[in-house]
């Protein structure tokens, strides 16, 4: 007999099953956003409160249970990998000239640009004061590795903008730089609060790593695939953006007519309507989107090889589940 838990998709049962470190989770990070300048916790609050997955964090917290961690590291240490992700999020959708984020306006959308930028920059920073109250040098080098991949990642992908010959190996190593490196944290993370050893932490991080890989892979296959109102954010974003990701990329290999199409697309300003429609069609059609999501897959099968042999079968089962789910989710 199923329970109702096994029933739910997995990122539910890791939620359900993490209700109450999750619990905590959300009390720091409310106390790690007062600030007398009002406006910090108000767009805080805002993006922090708008429904985001809080995958990352369920991550790190379901992964410190499967190496029986019973201290207090795993909370504050979730709510560091979340604020560095919302304040990605924050700079990220300035650059990108997004109005749309989890299914509301984003807060450059509301607040402008400024603030979005100058509240990014906040969050990055009470992450290190947090970080250094925690007072581990291991994890300050690791968390300092991080944010400084993640700001080389999007230096890189803005330095690719348009590049029309972008190879599938240059954007997997965009997606590994800005997105992935910080799964691998919440991976590493709760490998090394529990105190495990040298190589279950690597293979924990490189768990991490993969799944953060099929994960960035799927949300690139989403903005071809997905309608606006599913994704919560625009769709068809990111070739305006002059992003060149992986449906694009395979299906160009196949097509002139496409590779020419973006190209004129390049050099006009705006990019929309029946240009959009076409794109996307023919992207489709030409399997960049199915392409991708295959390969999302195969980093998923990577991840879940990477799990330890022994331990909890749920908790075991859960993140096989969840890597599964970065590469097909539906959102
Ligand atoms: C969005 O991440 C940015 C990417 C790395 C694709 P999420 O899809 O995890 O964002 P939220 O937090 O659930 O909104
Ligand atoms: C992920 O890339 C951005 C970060 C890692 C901050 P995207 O630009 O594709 O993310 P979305 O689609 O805006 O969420
Ligand atoms: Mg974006
Ligand atoms: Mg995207």
């Amino acid at each position: 007999m199923t329970t109702v838990t096994e029933q739910l998709s997995p990122l539910h049962r890791a939620v359900a099953l993490c209700a109450d470190d999750m619990k905590r989770v959300n009390t720091c990070i409310a106390d790690n956003l007062q600030s007398d300048i009002m406006m910090i916790p108000a767009i805080g609050h805002y993006i922090v409160a708008s429904g985001g997955k809080r995958l990352r964090p369920l991550l790190c917290l379901l992964i410190s249970r499967l190496f029986e961690y019973t201290g207090e590291r795993h909370i504050s240490m979730s709510v560091v990998i979340e604020f560095i992700h919302t304040a990605s999020l924050l700079h990220d959708d300035v650059v990108d000239d997004s109005d749309q984020r989890r299914g509301t306006p984003s807060a450059n959308g509301v607040w402008g640009n400024q603030a979005s930028v100058l509240v990014g920059d906040y969050l990055f920073s009470r992450t290190f004061q947090m970080m250094v109250g925690d007072d581990d040098m291991q994890m300050l080098r690791l968390m300092s590795d991080v944010t400084n991949a993640l700001a080389e990642g999007e230096v890189l992908q803005l330095s690719r903008t348009f590049h029309v010959e972008m190879t599938e190996a240059e954007s997997l190593e965009v997606i590994e730089r800005k997105t992935a490196v910080l799964f691998a944290a919440a991976g590493e993370v709760g490998a090394h609060i529990s105190g495990q050893n040298e190589q279950v932490i690597n293979n924990m991080a490189e768990y991490g790593m993969c799944l953060g890989v099929a994960f960035q892979l799927m949300d690139d296959a989403l903005d071809y695939l997905a309608e606006a109102e599913e994704a919560g954010k625009p769709v068809g974003h990111d070739l305006e953006e002059g992003k060149i990701t992986l449906p694009l990329i395979h299906a160009m290999a196949q097509d002139d007519e496409l590779r020419q199409r973006v190209e004129d697309i390049s050099e006009r300003d705006g990019y929309e309507g029946d240009d959009q429609a076409w794109v996307r069609q023919r992207v489709a059609d030409l399997g960049g989107c199915d392409f991708t999501m295959m390969r999302a897959q195969d980093y998923a099968d990577r991840a879940k090889a990477l799990l330890p042999q022994h331990g909890d079968p749920e908790l075991l089962q859960l993140l096989a589940n969840l890597a599964d789910f970065s590469a097909r989710r539906p959102y």
